[in-house]
């Protein structure tokens, strides 16, 4: 038998020590986890999202285009549905993005019947040229952003939405 008897105060210090520990862990896990997150994410950048839309059906008529791509916000995913304006131009392939630059409507093509070759905004009547380009005199006050497009197989593929070069 063993002499290295624990006494009553030894007993209580270790007993608060672990559940001071354990609390102190339980409250700080979350901080570490919030502040180092974030670095260890990666970055979906240049990433294409696959549409079911097929290329060889893309005209010089703008024709809305559906995506959905998973998004990851700190530890919570979840599913997004955007949506882009696609048209060629020859061989090329544009991809407009149809968030108005004034508040962040959705314009549509030839949403105006008198302005059939624009898009328009239904919130406060803001117009854009097929390009992009905001028209003079109207709300919109930049261009609307431009998509990262490719065909993928056949089908068109949407990726990073960036500044309008077109324009
Ligand atoms: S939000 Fe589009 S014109 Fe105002």
């Amino acid at each position: 038998m063993s002499n290295n008897r624990v006494s009553r105060r030894q007993f209580l210090g270790y007993t608060l020590t672990g559940v001071g520990g354990f609390m102190a862990a339980g409250m700080l896990m979350p901080m570490v986890r919030f502040a180092v997150d974030p670095v260890l994410q990666q970055k979906g950048t240049g990433d294409f999202v696959l549409t079911d839309q097929r290329v060889e059906d893309i005209t010089e008529e703008p024709v809305r285009v559906d995506f959905t791509f998973e998004q990851t916000d700190a530890w919570y995913v979840s599913e997004v549905t955007n949506s882009a304006w696609v048209y060629r131009e020859g061989d090329i392939l544009i991809a407009l993005s149809p968030v108005c630059k004034h508040l962040g409507c959705t314009v549509n093509w030839a949403g105006d019947p008198e302005q059939p070759t624009q898009f328009y905004c239904p919130c406060h009547a803001g117009r854009y040229e097929k390009n992009g380009l905001n028209v003079p005199g109207t709300p919109p006050l930049g261009p609307l952003d431009q998509y990262a497009v490719e065909e993928q197989d056949g089908f068109v593929a949407i990726g990073a939405v960036g500044p309008n070069t077109l324009v």
